[in-house]
Parts: structure tokens; C-alpha cells; sequence
């Protein structure tokens, strides 16, 4: 905590306490005292958009008729989105070449093609397209297929980026170059842009992980990566059990590598580094 005076705008102990708590409340995301300087940081560009002078001030402001429409604000300014394209490269090997080969066979076995993928907590997209882009590599009749990534986030300005697809070309140095070349062209400002036909895939939606899922039907493969790190013990090992319920038999979770234990703990068959599988296939 460094010392408050040098601070642009006032900030104690009661305020970090108020906020915190109610990211707690709303999210599920922990925001623990070492993180004190991180909020300052993250709410002193709110506060500047809106022209305040103290946290105390924005506080007041979000409980106020006025600041009615601010939660989602606090919300984005909170969360930590950091994500690239192919991260932890394995889980799109184990996708291509186990999941979706397994998909291959169940859709010759049972005469129709159809996938489910959820990409739970996909920040600004990267995660999403990822698995656009080897889903589109590893079938090659996709039109044929009934197929759908669901790509989900609290964060509502991650997800204007994550439907925009468009990304500096380094935010893609880690996908193969064949697949970087297939499935993006380029745009100005040395960007690349997604494929249509790859976001035709993915329907991008808000939602909290804490709340209802409203959506019906079950997975074939879930990714939900480096969200669970952000919360507690109990709300992880929560949404796991409820993302086994989701997942169809036989079907894939993909964890952050940190998170892995939360997965060996729900009596899945881990499959691989931070990659887990649901029996009864
Ligand atoms: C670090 S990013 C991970 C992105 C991607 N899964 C990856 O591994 O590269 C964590 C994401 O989780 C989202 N998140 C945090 N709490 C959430 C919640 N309660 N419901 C839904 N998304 C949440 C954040 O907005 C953020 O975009």
C-alpha cells in the first residue's frame, strides 16, 4: 500500500473495504488487501472520466440515483482480462485430437453432426476464436455440422472487442502461422481481422458465472480458464460441479493450469495437464 498523499485522488481503507465487498457480492472475485494499489489504479481512470475527486465521492456517486447504471462500469474496471490467442497450447491439441475426434465418431454412430463448445469467462475473444480455428481445422465437412461456440463474459466492454475480431498482429504470434493465415486477413494499423465464417460460429453473450445459466442443453467441451483463480475455494469448487452437470458424458473440461485441482476434485478423469474428462461416454 503505498502512501496515500501521493495519491491524485483520496482513497482509505473503508473505501477499498466497500468496493471489494461488493465486487465479492456481484462477481464472485476476491480482491484481497495486496491488491489495494490494483483497485487505485483501475478505479482512477473511472474517476476521471467522470470528473471526481475522491473514491469517497464515486462511492456516494454509485449509491446515487444518478450512478444507477455504474455497476457494470465498477464491473469492467474490476475484472483482470489478460488472454491470448492459443494459450496453453495443449488443450487445442487434446480439443483437435481427442474431443472433437471423439465427436467425429459419435456423429458417424448416432447419424447427426451437431457440437456444443462453451467458452466460460472469454474476455476479449481470443479464447473463442482459438477454438473457432481448430474446430473449422479439425472438421472439415463444419458446414455440414450444427456446431456452436457459446462465448460468455461479465465484462460487457471485453465482449464489444471479442464481437468486433479484430487484434493486433503480435496478439496472434502463438497460433500456428497455416491457421493464423486461413482464418484472419488483414486490416490497417498492421491488425488482423477474424474470419466471417468463424465468427458465424461463436455467439458472444454476457453473462455471470454466479448467477442462472439460461441456457439449455448440455456441452461436449468446456473451456473455463484462469477465471476460477479469482474466486474462492467454495465458489470454485461450485461452479465446477456445476460445469460437470453441463457437460454432456464424455465430455471435456479445460481448466488454467492453476486451477487444476478444482477439476480433480469434482471425479472427472483428468486427461491431461489441467484437461479433464466426464465418464459415462
Ligand atoms: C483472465 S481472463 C481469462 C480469459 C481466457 N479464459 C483465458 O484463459 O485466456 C478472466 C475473465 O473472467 C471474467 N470473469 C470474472 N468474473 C466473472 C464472472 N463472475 N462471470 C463471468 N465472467 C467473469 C473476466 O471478465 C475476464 O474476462
Amino acid at each position: 500500500m503505498s502512501n496515500t498523499l501521493d495519491r491524485e485522488f483520496k482513497f482509505s481503507r473503508k473505501d477499498f473495504d466497500y468496493i471489494s465487498g461488493l465486487i465479492y457480492d456481484q462477481t464472485g472475485i476476491v480482491l484481497a488487501e495486496h491488491k489495494f494499489d490494483m483497485m487505485y489504479a483501475r478505479l482512477a481512470r473511472r474517476l476521471r472520466q467522470l470528473g471526481l475527486f475522491s473514491v469517497k465521492e464515486y462511492i456516494a456517486y454509485f449509491s446515487s440515483p444518478e450512478g444507477k447504471d455504474e455497476l457494470p462500469n465498477l464491473i469492467n474496471a474490476m475484472t483482470t482480462n489478460l488472454t491470448r490467442f492459443f494459450r496453453e497450447a495443449h488443450h487445442f491439441e487434446t480439443l483437435g485430437k481427442e474431443s472433437l475426434a471423439a465427436s467425429v465418431r459419435d456423429a458417424a454412430r448416432l447419424g447427426q453432426k451437431k457440437l456444443r463448445i462453451w467458452s466460460a469467462g472469454c474476455s476479449s475473444g481470443m479464447e473463442p476464436y482459438s477454438i473457432a480455428m481448430t474446430v473449422a481445422d479439425s472438421l472439415p465437412d463444419l458446414s455440414a455440422w450444427d456446431a456452436l461456440i457459446l462465448a460468455t463474459d461479465i465484462d460487457t466492454g471485453m465482449l464489444d472487442r471479442a464481437k468486433a475480431g479484430v487484434y493486433a498482429k503480435s496478439d496472434l504470434a502463438d497460433a500456428p502461422p497455416s491457421v493464423r493465415k486461413k482464418y484472419t486477413r488483414r486490416a490497417p494499423d498492421n491488425q488482423l481481422v477474424i474470419d466471417q465464417k468463424l465468427k458465424d460460429l461463436i455467439r458472444f453473450k454476457k453473462l455471470n458465472l454466479l448467477h442462472q445459466w439460461p441456457f439449455k442443453g448440455s456441452f461436449d467441451v468446456i473451456f473455463c480458464r484462469n477465471v476460477l483463480i479469482y474466486f474462492d475455494k467454495d465458489t470454485r469448487d461450485k461452479l465446477v460441479a456445476r460445469f460437470v452437470e453441463k457437460l454432456k458424458p464424455g465430455g471435456y473440461l479445460f481448466l488454467g493450469h492453476s486451477e487444476a485441482l478444482a477439476g480433480e476434485k469434482a471425479g472427472l478423469e483428468n486427461v491431461g495437464r489441467s484437461s479433464f474428462r466426464k465418464g459415462g461416454a
